[in-house]
């Protein structure tokens, strides 16, 4: 019997899924990254990248994507504040990926990467930045900025409002709450729609991130918004300028990604 979240976690990785249901193991929750990696890699642009460019993953979890940039690149850096998940991710990235190109960095502070400036290739980010605190998720986009090299890409994934959030917020508070309630708490955290529910710490809009970039005085060669579509974020500026949007066949409704080339 599991005792809390943190286990159901360990032992199962659901909470890092938003696709597929609670019965599945670990091969069938990698081909699940394995599909994810291979749509966005193409709708980035990265499918052609040269195999000796590196990559950093903000937010690896247990390997579920990490094991397929694995296979495609021969240098990735696989971040997660989480050192235990480290461990898992390596363990996942042995038995499906190519370990020899695995490199773990742990982000102890939740919002430091500890890699020199200029020193990657591409950095990406998937249904991560979503679940820290938001002064964190804009700190490590700007690491995401400061470790990239100039001509290198980046990739973050963001989750901004939606109207079901006048509900889904503070039922999310909630829950929090109610995890630390005697008898009630224990059970309610073994059950997947509780942890899901619990867990989703903030919401950032595209303005939010480009001001902050615009203040640290980031500079790009390009840059896109890219949403779901049919749901283009407000329009957004850069510099003065406006930033271009693109619909993202894949993207979820609630999602938005920041895809820019660095200068
Ligand atoms: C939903 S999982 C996604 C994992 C992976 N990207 C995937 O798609 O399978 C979110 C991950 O973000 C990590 N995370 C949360 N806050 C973080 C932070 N401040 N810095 C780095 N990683 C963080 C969690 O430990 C978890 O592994």
């Amino acid at each position: 019997m599991r005792r809390n979240a943190d286990e159901v976690v360990q032992d199962t990785g659901w909470v890092f899924n938003n696709v597929t249901g609670s019965a599945l193991t670990l091969e069938q929750f990698v081909a699940t990254g394995n599909a994810e990696v291979d749509v966005y890699l193409n709708r980035f642009g990265w499918s052609e990248m040269p195999p000796s460019m590196s990559i950093l993953e903000i937010g690896s979890g247990i390997g579920r994507m990490t094991a397929a940039l694995t296979r495609q690149f021969h240098s990735v850096f696989a971040s997660d504040v989480d050192a235990a998940f480290l461990e898992r991710c390596r363990e996942t990235v042995s038995r499906f990926g190519d370990v020899t190109a695995l490199r773990t960095v742990h982000i102890a502070d939740g919002s430091s990467v500890h890699l020199e400036d200029n020193s990657v290739d591409l950095v990406f980010s998937y249904i991560t930045l979503q679940h820290c605190k938001a002064s964190d998720a804009l700190r490590l986009t700007s690491e995401a900025t400061r470790v990239a090299k100039p001509g290198g890409w980046i990739a973050l994934n963001y989750r901004t409002y939606v109207p079901a959030d006048a509900v889904l917020l503070p039922a999310g508070a909630l829950m929090r709450v109610l995890w630390n309630v005697p008898v009630v708490g224990p059970k309610l955290s073994q059950w997947r729609w509780s942890t899901r529910l619990g867990w989703q710490a903030n919401r950032l809009n595209p303005r939010r991130v480009l001001n902050l970039l615009e203040t640290s005085r980031v500079e790009f060669d390009e840059l896109v918004i890219l949403h779901h579509p049919g749901r283009p974020a407000s329009q957004a500026t850069f510099m003065g300028e406006p930033v271009r949007q693109r619909d993202l066949d894949v993207a979820n409704k609630s999602h938005w990604w920041l895809l820019a080339r660095c200068r």
